[in-house]
């Protein structure tokens, strides 16, 4: 579809934003839904996001996603905070509701539906350990223990900020040692090891085995060092496309009121990587 004078216009903001899948995915989505909406990226130095967000009031754009280093700076910008956003005191979609910017955190429904959708995971009861205390842990530690976790072990390489984190689980959350990882049923990696240029696993890889499902949230490499290691203990390990593509979903829904084309999302996602674009 064309670009015409009614197009409705999308976008994320983030520095760097370039790499970005998200163009990819929601232009994606549009086209399958027969959506006259365009997505593009701007590139938003740190500090300019409430700037980008007055512009985007003016210039009647209908949704962006926000990406580092904003997502908690642009808070300040919106009208409305979802129950989610406010918890976590970070945003990753605004949409417009009227004449209000509304500011919600897509991140932790993202990974829940991953894991139920892709995988046939049901957090409730289970007992899960999250590696890592920053933004995307935060978003998982509460999700899981909204979602019926019996625990959420949180392990991070600055003990005080896996203090603040594991506050976020309420009764459930614990802050624990990498040894901890051997009882849990579900291992989330939200830490940048494993990353392209970056191939240490998150974790000792002993601490993996048969019976666990590990989501590295990484998802550029596709195959990373962590997924290898829990893989070779006999795990069952995935990156974490899945999360970024739910996420972007609800995001979708979110702006335009539609179900998301989920098929038509992972596929554009999945050949943009192969196409070596993260
Ligand atoms: N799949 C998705 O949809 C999705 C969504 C969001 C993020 N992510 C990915 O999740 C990862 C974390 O993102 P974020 O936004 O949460 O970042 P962040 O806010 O900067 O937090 C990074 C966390 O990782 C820890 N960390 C950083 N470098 C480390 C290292 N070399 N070894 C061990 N721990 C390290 C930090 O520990 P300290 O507390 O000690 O600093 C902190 O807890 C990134 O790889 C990002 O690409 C994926």
């Amino acid at each position: 579809m064309s670009t015409t004078g009614a197009t409705r216009v999308a976008g994320v903001i983030g520095d760097p934003v370039r790499h970005s899948l998200s163009p990819v995915i929601h232009n994606a989505a549009f086209a399958e839904a027969g959506l006259d909406w365009t997505f593009v990226a701007f590139e938003v130095l740190d500090g300019d996001a409430p700037g980008a967000v007055a512009g985007a009031r003016a210039l009647g754009i209908d949704g962006l996603s926000v990406t580092m280093p904003h997502k908690a700076t642009v808070l300040e910008a919106l009208d409305r905070l979802s129950p989610t956003a406010t918890k976590l005191g970070a945003v990753n979609a605004i949409a417009r509701e009227g004449t209000e910017f509304v500011g919600h955190s897509t991140d932790g429904a993202g990974l829940i539906d991953a894991l139920a959708f892709d995988e046939g995971f049901a957090p409730e009861g289970k007992t899960c350990a999250v590696i890592g205390a920053g933004g995307a842990a935060r978003a998982v530690i509460l999700a899981l223990a909204d979602a019926g976790a019996n625990s959420v072990i949180v392990i991070n390489r600055t003990p005080a900020n896996a203090e603040i984190a594991a506050l976020l689980a309420g009764r459930v959350g614990v802050v624990g040692t990498e040894d901890l990882v051997r009882d849990a049923d579900l291992i989330v990696n939200a830490t940048p090891a494993g990353m392209i240029g970056n191939d240490t696993p998150a974790i000792d890889p002993t601490l993996f085995h048969s019976n666990q499902l590990v989501v590295d949230l990484v998802y550029a490499p596709p195959l990373t060092s962590t997924i290898q290691a829990a893989r070779a203990a006999g795990a069952h390990a995935v990156g974490g496309l899945g999360m970024l593509v739910h996420q972007a979903a609800h995001a979708f829904t979110l702006w335009t009121g539609q179900e998301a084309p989920l098929p038509a999302m992972s596929a554009a996602a999945m050949a943009a990587l192969a196409h070596g674009r993260r």
